[in-house]
């Protein structure tokens, strides 16, 4: 076969890695031929590709971002775009299949896409976690490691300032990144979308470290909405799903402390520093595999499903599973990590 891989949406340790093991599988196993389009979607639509052999995927699975490039392309509004048009050019270019590797957006574009015929089978990416038809994606194990090493590192220099140090994570609409950094950090506090928490508490739990004669280690998810405080941040501006646009939530929270704590506090935004760079050896394992098996599924001609992992098994499901909706955090976990706040 000759098979077509693309990447969309945000980057995410690992992609390469899922590239590599698919062209290696699909060029051992199978005597595939591969094609990598550039730019996500639009590699598809303008036919803009490069061929993918042997030599142009060595070593890639310790590589970070991805080869082919990505952008946020819509697979049907973009000039050109939509089913008949990129059945045509799969044709003219003796394209089979195509592997489409994305969050739930970039899954959402594949679904509709194959119920529309076309040959596709999806591999779900996202460093934040919140896909829900897998137990974990790559990428994730990465950004808890960098947002990790970075809060042991705001530690030190906290504690020899005796400042109260606010860490903003990724994670618009889940808390996973903020949870688990935070938990493998010791944070004293840990503020995500799914919970809302007022500034009172927060101030509380800072406080209580403090007079310990300790830094305060706060971590915020920059979707956190602070409880009584939804009103002054939706007034920072709605972002196209109608949800309120919080960029900038860390330095907001800092500035909120310090006022009602009197304690010097200080913000480190980490930003995309969590997407960038090799990924960690679990996620290489974890996209090694998800690319194997997503060359099995096309050969079984499974379009419209994906891979995922549950447990330690990797399996397929379908598409639609993946867009039931995101995986935020159960109020357990919230829970359970909250035992260790303030203390
Ligand atoms: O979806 C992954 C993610 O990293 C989010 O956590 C973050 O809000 C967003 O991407 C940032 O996107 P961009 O790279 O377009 O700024």
């Amino acid at each position: 076969m000759r098979i077509g891989l693309l990447t969309s949406g945000g980057d995410c340790p690992g992609l390469n890695a899922v590239i590599r093991s698919a062209v290696l599988h699909g060029i051992k196993s199978y005597g595939d031929e591969f094609v990598g389009f550039r730019d996500g979607w639009r590699g598809l639509i303008e036919a803009d590709y490069m061929e993918l052999s042997r030599h142009n995927v060595r070593g890639l699975s310790r590589v970070g971002g991805t080869i082919l490039g990505t952008s946020r392309t819509h697979p049907y509004n973009y000039p050109g775009g939509g089913p008949q048009n990129m059945a045509k050019q799969l044709k003219r270019h003796d394209i089979d299949a195509v592997v489409v590797l994305g969050g739930e957006g970039t899954l959402a574009g594949a679904k509709r896409l194959t119920n529309a015929g076309l040959p596709m089978v999806g591999v779900p990416k996202t460093i934040d976690n919140d896909l829900n038809a897998t137990d974990f994606t790559f990428g994730f194990d990465t950004a808890i490691s960098i947002a990790t090493d970075a809060m042991d590192r705001l530690r030190t220099t906290g504690e020899s300032h005796h400042r109260c140090m606010v860490a903003e994570v990724m994670g618009r609409h889940a808390g996973w990144i903020a949870l688990h950094s935070g938990m493998a950090a010791g944070a004293h506090a840990v503020l995500i979308p799914e919970k809302r928490v007022s500034m009172d508490q927060v101030c509380e739990w800072v406080e209580q470290v403090h007079s310990r004669g300790r830094s305060p280690l706060v971590v915020v998810a920059e979707g956190f909405i602070p409880d009584g405080a939804e009103e002054a941040l939706a007034e920072k501006g709605e972002e196209a799903s109608g949800r309120p646009r919080l960029g900038g939530i860390g330095e907001w929270v800092t500035a909120q402390i310090e006022e009602l704590t009197g304690i010097e506090t200080r913000n480190t935004t980490l930003g995309h520093i969590q997407r960038g760079g090799n990924p960690t050896g679990y996620d290489r394992v974890l996209a090694t595999r998800f690319g194997i098996k997503a060359l099995n599924l096309v050969h079984e001609q499974a379009w419209g499903r994906m891979v995922s992992l549950r447990g330690t098994d990797i399996v397929e499901v379908d598409l639609n599973a993946a867009l039931e909706g995101l995986k935020t955090v159960p109020a357990e976990r919230y829970e359970e990590a909250k035992v260790l706040f303030g203390r």
